[in-house]
């Protein structure tokens, strides 16, 4: 996905536009909750030095008949107005989940159809980062080519990128790291968890840490492993779902998955409620 997102950048520049290319419409991130979605939605923007604009499609559903319209042209108009920017649409499947569905008015419609429309014909950059964490929900047609440049699958993170993961959340908040040995135990024992599960864990180490006023050592972060039930076994079918689903039509944020089931016999611990 960063490959991609580098290529493209400046592809709506004056040179870029004389060599013949158009900018890019935008792209759909889906996948397993907490893999890092939402962050790069935000970090596309710094990356390519460009305005972010955040558009919260079930905010635009007023009260009044009419008004949800008017509000989603002129979201696109400022959108438009400040271009190249960026357009974050966070959860996109909760704002557009009324469409199609029977005893709707018609207006969740009429306004994901201007979103569509807008989607199908811009021309200006207005880059549009849609995030969705359930693709079920998601009417079909946001999916036809033409809308976004690609659909792309966000997966739980291997073992390198765990690694990468949990030393990005120490360095953050800690002066002296563990050791690599000791990451790499973190790392063998926390497959199948989420970036945001990892940061959890990595957090619950240091409050035990600093409840007692020491340094952190592996074994606070390895108790919170061992007291964390992951997504990846409590939600195991319906990420198989999304993961199957993906295979057939999106294309995998990283190249080298190596994601590998949960044992099947797990059991959580009883007193454990997610
Ligand atoms: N790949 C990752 N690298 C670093 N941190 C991550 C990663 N994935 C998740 N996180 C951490 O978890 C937090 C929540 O992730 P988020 O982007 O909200 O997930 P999603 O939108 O896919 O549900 C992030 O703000 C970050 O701190
Ligand atoms: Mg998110």
């Amino acid at each position: 996905m960063k490959a991609w997102l580098n290529k493209r950048n400046d592809s709506w520049s004056e040179e870029a536009v004389r060599y013949g290319l158009s900018a890019p419409k935008g792209v759909l991130l889906t996948g397993v909750p907490g893999c890092g979605k939402s962050l790069v939605a935000k970090a596309v923007s710094s990356l390519w030095t460009l305005p972010l604009l955040r558009l919260d499609v079930g905010k635009l559903f007023g009260m009044w008949i009419g008004t949800s319209e008017s509000k989603m042209r002129s979201a696109i108009q400022m959108a438009e107005a400040i271009a190249p920017c960026v357009l974050w649409i966070d959860e996109i499947e909760k704002g557009f989940r009324g469409v199609g569905a029977i005893g709707d008015s018609g207006t969740a419609n009429r306004v994901f159809g201007t979103f569509l429309t807008w989607m199908q014909e811009k021309t200006k950059m207005v880059f549009v980062i849609a995030t969705a964490n359930d693709i079920s929900g998601l009417p079909p047609e946001l999916m036809r080519k033409g809308r976004f440049d690609e659909i792309i699958f966000v997966d739980l993170p291997n073992a390198e990128e765990r690694r990468q993961i949990v030393r990005l959340h120490l360095q953050k908040r800690l002066k002296k790291l563990l050791d690599e040995a000791e990451i790499d135990t973190i790392v063998r024992k926390t497959d199948g968890f989420s970036g945001a599960e990892l940061e959890q864990v990595i957090l619950s180490g240091l409050f035990e840490a600093f409840a007692e006023r020491r340094d952190v050592v592996m074994q606070d972060i390895l108790q919170a492993v061992q007291a964390t039930v992951p997504l990846s076994v409590t939600q195991t079918e319906k990420i198989d779902a999304l993961r199957k689903w993906a295979q057939e039509r999106a294309i995998p944020a990283t190249s080298n998955s190596t994601y590998t089931r949960p044992d099947p016999g797990f059991r959580p611990p009883g007193w454990f409620n997610r």
